[in-house]
């Protein structure tokens, strides 16, 4: 407490000195008087800078004198972690005091304060973004803004307030994007990276299942006998052939690699020998037994993002690519959330801004059954660059293509890992009945899933499954998402459902298990008889888990244009991407292809800089 005397005393006699050193970015015009009122008394005086300032501290604790603000915000930040401790030390005193999940002991990845702390304005929870906690956060709002699609031409008529240089300008800082920072700014390149919401990270965060290679060292050690050809023809097989193949082999050829670069960053990888998605012909899944692979690998990458020195900027939205008068991009037009509109003349850029889950327009165009069915990927997953690019020329293609994943927890934007099926769950309707091979590919589950009583399912799985994936289990347990029983008929009372049909269809399958062989449904991979210890049990329903169309490329991940040929200068990663899943992904794929796709697009880009 003597810090914060001391510091009220000091902040007393810089009121004063702080608003005259407010920058040309934070006060535009010059007016202290008009800040004064305005922050200090004024709308913006109250909420958590007005806390502040009425218990004697003033604007300069938080901004410090020279009020230098960025979009990281990272001055501000500094300054709350100097008087409140970092994230890591505000989660564990939560976890030490125990009791309810704390928004300072989440799965973000080294969140910034003022991603939930706003200043000026009312806060509000990241994590209800997603999920609905009822956690109060002092000055706050429940209510969420809505993240939506934007028409970007609206931004042609505005006037940059400056212009900065790069050689390469990335555009979306999920898995894609920060893997091709990494990659470029070691290749001695100066980078920036745009990233438009408070966190990084994108859907990447949020993979749970795992990241598909083969021929790997992790695979031999095994004894599981792997190959590119192998791999590829699986790729093609659950995508129905529609793949772009070369996408596809560059995709296999560059897997193994990918995984030894994730191992070489610091990231543990395994694989399990008896989990085989779908059809596919040998285990090749690498996942991380702490939990989903996305939130684990991001840390990694976010390590190393941080060790290589990237300039990375939050809170940072591009609203425009520019073009010069021979085609070439030349780079983009940002808007920095306290900086304002500014340019970045870019030597090459690269697009990583994800999918078009979240963006109903474009959804419903192709598939108006979904209208208002959830997506379970982030919030900003708005279909960014089809609109950037739209406005450039650029071919688009099979938008159609949309990921249905089947297990999204009821009444969230949930999605429970894919693992947990391939591990040896099952899937039952409100009859106790199993339905389907519960081990078919996604896109063919959720139609079903939709065709039982009242829309929805249950997963069902064991103790042996559980030791498999423990603590993405113990997760949806923290999330009260999952219902437990001692037995068929004990769990059939917690789910109020048909016991005789539940324990029939619970013997029935052990017995498949037996014989390895699904006479009802031809389920292929048959992991775990589900006998051991306790059966668990979670409500699921189908959601949009993501996107299959987008921008063509070719195979140096240069965008086409209308006609097929390369957009000079601009390239593109990730699931930004068409045309390399097919009709269906593959799950584990992506994770793969972020690594794959996002190097060797930065390689082409450097290829391309004169
Ligand atoms: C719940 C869930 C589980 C999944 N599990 C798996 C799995 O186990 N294995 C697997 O292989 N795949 C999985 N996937 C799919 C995989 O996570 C994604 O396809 C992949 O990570 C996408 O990576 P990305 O970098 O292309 O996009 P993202 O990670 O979404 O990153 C794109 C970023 O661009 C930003 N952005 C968008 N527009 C702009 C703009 N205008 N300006 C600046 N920034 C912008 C976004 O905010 C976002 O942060 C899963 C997906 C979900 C949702
Ligand atoms: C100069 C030190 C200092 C800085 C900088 C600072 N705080 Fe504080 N903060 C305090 C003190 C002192 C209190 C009051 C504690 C009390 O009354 O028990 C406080 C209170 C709070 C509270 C509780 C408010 C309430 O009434 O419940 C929150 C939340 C908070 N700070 C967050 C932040 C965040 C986020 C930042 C950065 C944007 C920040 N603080 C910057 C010192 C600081
Ligand atoms: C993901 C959202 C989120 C982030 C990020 C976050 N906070 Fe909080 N913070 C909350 C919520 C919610 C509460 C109120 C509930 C509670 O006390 O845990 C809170 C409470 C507080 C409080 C007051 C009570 C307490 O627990 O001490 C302080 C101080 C605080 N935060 C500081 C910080 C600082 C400093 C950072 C950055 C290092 C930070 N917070 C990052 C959501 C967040
Ligand atoms: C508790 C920390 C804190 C204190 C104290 C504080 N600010 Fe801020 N300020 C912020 C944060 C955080 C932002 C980023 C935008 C937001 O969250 O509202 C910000 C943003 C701003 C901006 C940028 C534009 C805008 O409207 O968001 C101005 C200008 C500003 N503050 C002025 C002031 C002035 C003047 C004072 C003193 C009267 C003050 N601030 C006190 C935390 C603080
Ligand atoms: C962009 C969406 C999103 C945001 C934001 C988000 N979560 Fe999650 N969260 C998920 C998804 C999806 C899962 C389930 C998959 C998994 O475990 O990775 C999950 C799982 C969890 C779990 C269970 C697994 C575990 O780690 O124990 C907890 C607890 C949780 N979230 C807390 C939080 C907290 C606290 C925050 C804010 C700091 C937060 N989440 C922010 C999407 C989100």
């Amino acid at each position: 407490m003597f810090y914060f005397r001391v510091s009220n005393v000091i902040a007393a006699a810089m009121l004063v000195l702080s608003f005259s050193g407010i920058t040309a970015a934070a006060n535009p015009d010059g007016n202290s008087k008009r800040f004064e009122s305005v922050y200090a008394n004024g709308a913006k005086g109250d909420y958590l800078a007005g806390g502040h300032n009425r218990k004697g501290m003033n604007c300069a604790v938080c901004h410090g004198e020279a009020f230098a603000m960025d979009d990281n915000e990272s001055a501000i930040n500094k300054n709350c972690v100097n008087c409140h401790g970092t994230y890591k030390t505000l989660g564990e005193a939560a976890k030490k005091k125990g009791g309810s999940i704390s928004a300072h002991d989440g799965h973000l990845v080294d969140p910034s304060c003022t991603s939930c702390h706003s200043g000026h304005e009312a806060s509000f929870v990241y994590c209800n973004n997603c999920h609905v906690f009822a956690m109060d956060i002092p000055f706050g709002r429940k209510e969420k803004i809505p993240y939506t699609p934007e028409d970007f031409s609206k931004y042609k008529k505005v006037k940059p307030n400056r212009v900065e240089n790069a050689d390469i300008v990335i555009v979306g800082g999920g898995g894609a994007g920060i893997v091709a920072a990494i990659e470029a700014t070691e290749l001695g390149k100066k980078v920036i990276l745009l990233e438009k919401m408070p966190i990084i990270g994108g859907s990447s965060l949020l993979s749970s299942g795992g990241i598909n290679a083969a021929n790997t060292k992790i695979q031999r050690e095994l004894g599981i006998q792997d190959s590119v050809d192998t791999f590829v023809k699986d790729t093609m097989a659950i995508g129905l052939g529609t793949n772009n193949e070369k996408l596809v082999r560059i995709l296999a050829e560059g897997s193994a690699d990918a995984v030894d670069w994730a191992t070489g960053l610091g990231a543990e990888l395994t694989i399990n020998p008896k989990e085989v998605y779908a059809k596919t012909s040998v285990p090749r899944m690498h996942y991380t037994t702490t939990g989903g692979i996305g939130r684990y690998l991001v840390s990694v990458l976010d390590k190393k993002l941080k060790a290589v020195g990237a300039d990375v900027r939050l809170n940072s939205k591009v609203v425009l690519l520019n073009k010069d008068d021979k085609g070439r991009v030349t780079g983009v037009l940002v808007h920095g959330k306290n900086t304002g509109f500014y340019e970045i003349k870019a030597g090459a850029t690269i697009l990583t801004a994800g999918s078009y889950a979240n963006n109903p327009e474009i959804i419903t165009r192709h598939h108006p059954d979904l209208k208002g069915v959830v997506f379970s990927t982030q919030p900003g997953a708005t279909g960014d660059a089809l609109g950037l690019t739209k406005l450039i020329g650029a071919k688009q293609t099979g938008l159609d293509k949309v990921q249905i994943h089947p297990n999204i927890a009821t009444g969230s934007s949930l999605m429970v890992t894919l693992a947990m099926r391939t591990g040896g769950g099952i899937l039952v309707n409100a009859e106790g009945k199993r339905f389907v091979d519960d081990n078919a590919p996604r896109n063919e589950l959720g139609p079903v899933i939709l065709k039982q009583p009242g829309q929805h399912a249950y997963l069902i799985y064991d103790d042996a499954v559980v030791a498999k994936r423990k603590s993405t289990h113990e997760g949806y347990v923290r999330l009260s998402l999952v219902k437990e029983g001692d037995s068929p008929t004990a769990l059939a009372e917690k789910l109020g459902i048909p016991k005789d049909a539940l324990v029939q269809t619970m013997k029935t399958y052990a017995e498949a298990y037996k014989n390895k062989k699904d006479a009802e449904f031809g389920r292929v991979s048959l992991p775990e008889p589900l006998t051991t210890g306790k059966l668990y049990a979670i409500d699921v329903v189908p959601a949009i888990g993501g996107t299959l169309g987008g921008l063509s490329v070719d195979t140096d991940m240069r965008v086409l244009d209308e006609k097929g040929k390369p957009i000079p200068s601009l390239f593109a990663a990730g699931e930004v991407v068409g045309e390399w899943h097919g009709d269906d992904r593959y799950g584990g794929n992506a994770v793969a292809g972020n690594i794959v796709f996002g190097k060797r697009a930065v390689q082409s880009a450097i290829k391309s800089l004169k």
